[in-house]
């Protein structure tokens, strides 16, 4: 069985009558368990879009049908697993086949049954009406169980472990994403891609960040890049001669950022259209980032979908990955302190001159690497660092013309942090890392020094005020894909400060004995100043045109130019 957060889940797996599965073992396998090699981010990525190409997402009409469902789809090919789950009080099941034909045979087959008015679409969002009126089927034999895993629920869990490393542990198993929650994000990835997939035919979807980098909470949302060539093989040789033939093609505009608004639009208006279960499709053009954002409805997902940048996004899960991949206590940690700093109003859920939770898990891993716990990332010079980097021609270690910076290839080199053992010497509890975070932070000195996970001899500020690098912002968190470059800029003076305040009351709470996670949360909601509380944040500059209302072409470019300066002063402030 599986708890799954927000669902209930339980999975079918595949077996054979020689190969039966004991009640106690309708467990959903994870990758590393199945056998598959998941060694390096890259392979971990690859086998969950092959599993999600060969999932189908079933809405089942009628409760206890999954018996009849499984049956009926063995006839088209072998079941790898079956797993089902309910939200919004409807019954679905991600079903798996063991090979991406069977899926293909059976959408062939629905397109013929499905009613004539529907659109010339097909998805792999299906809906199954069951025509079984007898007692229940009793193929194959599964065990049910029901979890509750509402936040409430979890802390009332916490209030009856006492001892605050296992709180920890136990907070992080409850709350971060699941087999499920995590083959839904790839399944839905590779709906976006496969609606594309056919007018741009090397289209890649991939979820990025908190659904992927080890530190996302069940019913995170998903954040997804799109691209048009897998930038991941670029390896790829071909014949030379063969460049005398090419494509005829439309011109493309010269503008970057216009020729992704303009894909965009095509996604936003495919999705809105033409693909059955998303919908409050949304396009968000004059951000710095420019996005589609929709929900998915059989998953429940609120998603976006972003362009540019593509590259330095996938590298940061990558490198958050391995980090996280070297301790088994990272990802816990990170979890209670998102959670307190959430709490704390220390973070918020939309951005704004706060600390973000891609802030807040850069500062946890700097901790970390300060008692050695996790390693210096030592692929910069310092020198050429100081001296090149951050330069015109490379935005965010990605050149105008696609190619990666030299720091980003060396970010290829990430997956050997993971061979690096994790630091026997130190072997604290959670417990005491929890405390020593609040410790450390309390007593850092932001204004002389910067946070970096880059290996530095110079961490002073001065240092990158003498390179020109450095505005004397509040708090400097080095970007560790551009040296140099400060990723918490949207950080005022204030909020800053009220972080080192809340980390010396942290540290006094967790210092009384009787004190443990739950008091340590619940006093630092309770210490959030009046005037806070009262205070309106200015929403974030977007603009969310209903698709509607046509945006030509020629207004798409005027959006973007007028709204300039405007969006570059507001990611100045929220990035
Ligand atoms: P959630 O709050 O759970 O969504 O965490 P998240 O890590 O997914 O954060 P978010 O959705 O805000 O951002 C998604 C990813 O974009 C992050 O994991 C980072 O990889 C990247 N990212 C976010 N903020 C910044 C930033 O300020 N600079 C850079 N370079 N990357 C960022
Ligand atoms: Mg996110």
């Amino acid at each position: 069985f599986m708890l799954t957060g927000w669902y209930y889940a339980f999975v079918i797996q595949r077996y054979s009558s020689s190969n039966r599965p004991s009640t106690s073992s309708n467990s959903i396998v994870s990758p590393r368990k199945s056998g598959v090699v998941t060694q390096t981010f890259d392979a971990m990525i690859d086998f969950r879009r092959q599993q999600a190409r060969r999932t189908l997402l079933i809405h089942l009409g009628r409760s206890h049908s999954e018996s009849e469902l499984y049956k009926l789809c063995s006839r088209i090919g072998s079941i790898t697993n079956m797993t089902l789950y309910t939200t919004n009080k409807r019954e679905c099941a991600l079903l798996e086949f063991s090979n991406e034909q069977s899926v293909k045979n059976l959408l062939k087959i629905t397109s013929h049954f499905t009613n004539e008015n529907r659109l010339p679409c097909v998805s792999r969002n299906l809906y199954f009406a069951s025509q079984y009126t007898g007692a229940r089927l009793k193929y194959p034999p599964v065990g049910r169980e029901v979890q509750q895993p509402d936040d409430l629920l979890v802390d009332k869990a916490l209030n009856d472990i006492h001892n605050v490393s296992d709180q920890i542990r136990y907070f992080w198993q409850k709350t971060k994403l699941t087999e499920v929650d995590t083959r839904l994000r790839y399944f839905v990835a590779s709906l976006v891609e496969e609606a594309l997939g056919s007018i741009f035919v090397d289209t890649v979807c991939l979820p990025f960040g908190s659904s992927v980098n080890t530190f996302g909470k069940s019913r995170c949302d998903l954040d997804m890049l799109l691209s048009f060539e897998d930038f991941r093989n670029k390896n790829i040789k071909f014949d030379g001669k063969m460049q005398q033939l090419r494509f005829l093609t439309k011109r493309s505009y010269l503008n970057d950022r216009f020729q992704a608004q303009a894909y965009l639009k095509i996604l936003a208006d495919t999705l809105k259209h033409f693909m059955a279960e998303c919908t409050n499709v949304q396009i968000i053009l004059p951000a710095r980032v420019p996005i589609v954002r929709f929900q998915h409805r059989l998953s429940d997902l609120q998603c976006d979908v972003s362009m540019s940048e593509f590259k330095s996004s996938y590298y940061m899960s990558k490198l958050l990955w391995s980090l996280s991949s070297t301790d088994s206590r990272v990802a816990p940690i990170v979890f209670a302190i998102r959670r307190w700093a959430r709490e704390a109003s220390i973070t918020q859920s939309a951005p704004g001159p706060w600390f973000s939770n891609f802030q807040m898990t850069l500062l946890v891993i700097f901790y970390l690497q300060s008692i050695e716990i996790l390693p210096k990332l030592n692929y910069i010079n310092e020198q050429y660092t100081t001296a090149t980097t951050a330069t015109s021609s490379f935005q965010d270690g990605i050149a105008a013309n696609g190619d990666l910076s030299d720091d980003v290839i060396l970010m290829n080199e990430l997956e050997n942090i993971r061979h690096i053992p994790a630091n026997k010497a130190n072997n604290s509890s959670l417990a005491i890392l929890l405390k020593g975070f609040f410790s450390f932070y309390e007593k850092f000195d932001f204004q002389s020094s910067i946070i970096t996970l880059l290996e530095r001899q110079n961490m002073s500020k001065s240092s990158l005020i003498q390179a020109g690098k450095d505005k004397e912002w509040p708090i400097f968190v080095e970007n560790p894909l551009v040296p140099s470059m400060n990723a918490s800029k949207n950080l005022v003076e204030s909020e800053a400060e009220r972080f080192r305040q809340t980390c010396t009351k942290a540290s006094q709470i967790l210092s009384q004995s009787s004190k443990n996670l739950i008091s340590l949360f619940e006093e630092c909601r309770q210490a959030i100043p009046d005037d806070l509380i009262a205070r309106a944040y200015p929403a974030p500059i977007s603009i969310m045109p209903d698709l509607e209302t046509d945006i030509d072409q020629e207004e798409l470019t005027t959006i973007g130019h007028i709204q300039q300066e405007q969006i570059e002063r507001a990611f100045d402030h929220s990035h």
